[in-house]
This record gives C-alpha cells, sequence and structure tokens, in this order.
C-alpha cells in the first residue's frame, strides 16, 4: 500500500473505532464546531485520544490536573471531565483568541468551575504556578508548542509528586523523531525532552506510537517514581 493508503486506513480505522465506541456527544461537538468556526487550526487530540486521556486521569483519580496547551479547550473537556470530585484544571495558553474560545467552551460543557484557562507564554505561566504554590498536580499534559517541550518537561516535573503522570503529545512526528540529523527544531526539542526523561531517575518513561485521524504520531508517558 501507498503511504496515502495507509493514512487513509488508519484514518478509516480509527473514525469506524470511535464511531463504534464513543457515544455521541453534543458538548463535544459543539466545542469543536465553535473552535472551527472561530478559525482554530484543528489540531485537537482525536476523541479516542481524548477518552484515553479521560481514562488515565480517572485511573489515578486526578484531583489536581495541569495542560499546557489549551487551543479550544477540547482536551480540556475530556480531562476534566474525568477529574474526581471537587478536582480542578489549569491550562495554559498563549493565544487570548484561543483562551477565550475554550472558556467559551468550557461553559457551555458545565465545566468552567473546575476548569480554568491562564493566559500567557506557558512558561511564563508554570514559574508563576510555582511561585503561588499550586500543585502538585497529578496529570500534567503537555502539548503547546514543541519547541518549549525540553522546558516545559522540567517544570511540570517540578509541579508534580511521587505517583503523578505527565504525558506529551506529538513526540513521534511522523517518525522524524528518530532521525538524529534532524534539523527540524521541533524534532530536535523533542530529542531533548527524551535525553532528560532518561537521564532522570525520578521517572519512568515510555511511548505510545498512534496511528489515525492525525496520522503517525505518539503520545510520551512518564510516571514520576522519585521525589521531584
Ligand atoms: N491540547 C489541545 C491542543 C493544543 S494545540 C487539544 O488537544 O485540544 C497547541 C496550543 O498551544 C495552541 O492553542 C497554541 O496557541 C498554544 N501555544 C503555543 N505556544 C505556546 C506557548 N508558548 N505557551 C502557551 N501556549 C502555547
Ligand atoms: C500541531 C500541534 C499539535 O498539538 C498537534 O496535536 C498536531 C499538530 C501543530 O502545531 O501542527
Ligand atoms: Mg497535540
Amino acid at each position: 500500500m501507498s503511504q496515502d493508503q495507509d493514512k487513509d486506513r488508519w484514518a478509516e480505522v480509527d473514525r469506524y473505532l470511535a464511531g463504534a465506541l464513543l457515544p455521541d456527544d453534543p458538548v463535544l461537538r459543539d466545542a469543536v464546531a465553535a473552535s472551527d468556526a472561530a478559525g482554530l487550526p484543528a489540531i485537537q487530540v482525536s476523541p479516542l485520544q481524548g477518552q484515553w486521556l479521560a481514562i488515565l486521569a480517572a485511573a489515578i483519580r486526578a484531583k489536581a490536573i495541569l495542560e499546557i496547551g489549551t487551543l479550544g479547550g477540547y482536551s480540556t473537556i475530556w480531562l476534566a471531565r474525568a477529574l474526581a470530585p471537587g478536582g480542578r484544571l489549569i491550562s495554559l495558553e498563549l493565544d487570548p483568541a484561543h483562551a477565550a474560545v475554550a472558556r467559551a467552551n468550557l461553559v457551555r460543557a458545565g465545566l468552567a468551575d473546575r476548569a480554568t484557562v491562564r493566559v500567557g507564554p506557558a512558561q511564563e505561566s508554570l514559574h508563576a504556578l510555582a511561585a503561588e504554590g499550586l500543585g502538585p498536580f497529578d496529570l500534567i499534559f503537555i502539548d503547546a508548542d514543541k519547541t518549549g517541550y525540553p522546558a516545559y518537561w522540567t517544570s511540570a516535573l517540578a509541579l508534580a509528586r511521587r505517583g503523578s503522570l505527565i504525558i506529551a503529545d506529538n513526540v513521534v512526528r511522523d517518525g522524524a523523531v528518530a532521525d538524529a540529523g534532524s534539523q527540524d527544531e521541533n524534532v530536535i526539542a523533542v530529542r531533548r525532552m527524551y535525553d532528560l526523561m532518561a537521564a532522570d531517575p525520578r521517572v519512568n518513561t515510555t511511548v505510545l506510537q498512534t496511528v489515525g485521524v492525525k496520522g503517525y504520531d505518539g503520545f510520551a508517558v512518564a510516571i514520576v517514581t522519585g521525589s521531584p
């Protein structure tokens, strides 16, 4: 099969599985529609990936979730719904227009009481969260600009506790991440994050490669096993 046929097949199977397994969800559908209408790029996690994030959050009974990269709040909704009772989610977003769409989507989803969006460069917000003594977070989802991943990883770890999960999206990049000579700044940054993960005795890390409607990519998942 050609590469195009592979991609079509992955997307077709992804849509089949999502249709077979996920209930029709008007809130999530409206959130995507509102994001599209506002001109946001359609780069949110897929429905099945959203469910996967929610399963991880529920499995660890997360009460404090931190997201880096909100966009229109699609992954935010999946994660916020999975919070344990009384739990809170903070999502960090650079673009005020994206944050406005996300906030409206969170209101419509009935989650504005537990999920808030902070506007600004994520690295500044991460320092502010630490300075305010917020945290530790049970689950941290890194999904903003890829060049920031090494710094986000380091800050995320500082805001975690033993047992926390740190998840990073888009860490396979059509396989380009295996190219040690890559000149792509996103690939270089993701590889630098892997170096930090691998050198850190306080975490165990894996990567799940994924195919589907978003093509060929992957998620890194790290569990904090030592005291950050
Ligand atoms: N997590 C979302 C998708 C996020 S897309 C979902 O799956 O639904 C990445 C987002 O990161 C974009 O909205 C982009 O504006 C934001 N972003 C880019 N650079 C950033 C930075 N330096 N700080 C915070 N957010 C940033
Ligand atoms: C892009 C960003 C993402 O977070 C993603 O999941 C897919 C694409 C991007 O910047 O192109
Ligand atoms: Mg992503």
